[in-house]
């Protein structure tokens, strides 16, 4: 049934080309508009795929949510909730506006400013060993290397000013300790590591599991950094359009600008999805789609209400 219904989301939205693929990081224009892949795997360690599944594409913004996980792990609910912040600002996810009117709180972790505010928080003497921490927690995340996408990195590093300046902004507010290119350029790398739908569907589905890959085995981070992880994704993960996603879908989700979106569903498992087509927001247009329809057919939506009586074989 699960195969059945990832080829009818798959057959239902690839013709759907509305968006655009994204080329202010210039190597990223290079993606084809056609890729559409679309992989669930289940906390018990199924794996269902559908399309371009394996094609590898860079994770982007969808590495905050695991580096923010990491973070959590490694300094705590308070300190992460004191630095970084826990809340929306509605704006898009390369604000320096929202910096400014949060008096120099990133606010959220998943828009570039929280991020970069969120790797600075890893353990490390140095940028060096906070890079081989966070590659080797994604990497346990996803069950396998996961390796960086040079000519991204190369092409982002050339034309990431607008990062470096927020993360010049956020010294000055004292809220990014050490180096701030330093913090940009592992964040940069974050954002150039190189997964498939496969790869994310695996990473979500091990923070729906408490934290253990269903693949691997790992315990790679406690149930509670999951649940922390997990309540952000759902007020901040598709950037000013969370609340919209939450109202429709109602399953914690983050999204990248290569077109790559992970919605989990806890307890239960992931859904990865890749299609280089965004919408104005920087989320793939169909990958939206399919996580909705998906989410809609297995009856997903973590606000589904059901009448208690209802549930109990017609008992009153
Ligand atoms: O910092 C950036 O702009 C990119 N490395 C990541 C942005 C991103 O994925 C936003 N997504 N919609």
């Amino acid at each position: 049934m699960v195969d059945e219904l990832l080829r009818t989301a798959h057959d239902r939205y690839e013709g759907h080309d509305e968006g655009a693929v994204a080329d202010y990081i210039p190597a990223l224009a290079r993606a084809n508009p056609e890729w559409f892949g679309l992989s669930l795997v289940g906390v018990t360690g199924t794996v269902h795929e559908v399309g371009d599944a394996e094609v590898a594409f860079t994770i982007q913004s969808i590495s905050k949510a695991f580096v923010f996980a990491l973070a959590c792990a490694a300094v705590g609910h308070e300190r992460v909730h004191e630095r970084v912040g826990v809340n929306n600002t509605g704006l898009a996810f390369n604000s320096v506006v929202a910096v400014e009117l949060n008096g120099g709180s990133p606010m959220n972790p998943m828009v570039n400013a929280g991020a970069i505010a969120t790797t600075a928080l890893l353990p490390g003497a140095d940028a060096a060993e906070r890079w081989a921490h966070l590659q080797d927690g994604l990497s346990r995340f996803a069950g396998r290397s996961l390796e960086i996408d040079d000519e991204v990195y190369l092409s982002e590093s050339e034309t990431n000013h607008r990062n470096r300046a927020i993360a010049q902004l956020l010294q000055s507010y004292n809220r990014l300790d050490g180096d701030p290119a330093e913090t940009v350029d592992v964040y940069t790398r974050q954002c150039s590591l190189s997964v498939t739908a496969h790869d994310l569907a695996v990473m979500g589905a091990t923070l729906a599991d408490g934290g253990v890959n269903p693949l691997t085995g790992e315990q790679v981070v406690s149930a509670e950094v999951c649940r922390d992880t997990l309540s952000v994704l759902a007020s901040c993960g598709l950037y000013e359009r969370s609340g919209e996603w939450l109202f429709e879908i109602g399953l914690p989700a983050k999204s990248g600008v290569s077109g790559g979106m992970v919605a989990i569903s806890p307890g239960k498992g992931a859904v990865g999805a890749f299609s280089p087509l965004l919408d104005g927001a920087g989320n793939s247009v169909r990958a939206q789609r399919a996580c909705a329809y998906l989410s809609r057919a297995l009856g997903l939506n973590l606000f589904a209400s059901a009448r208690w009586s209802a549930s109990q074989n017609g008992a009153a």
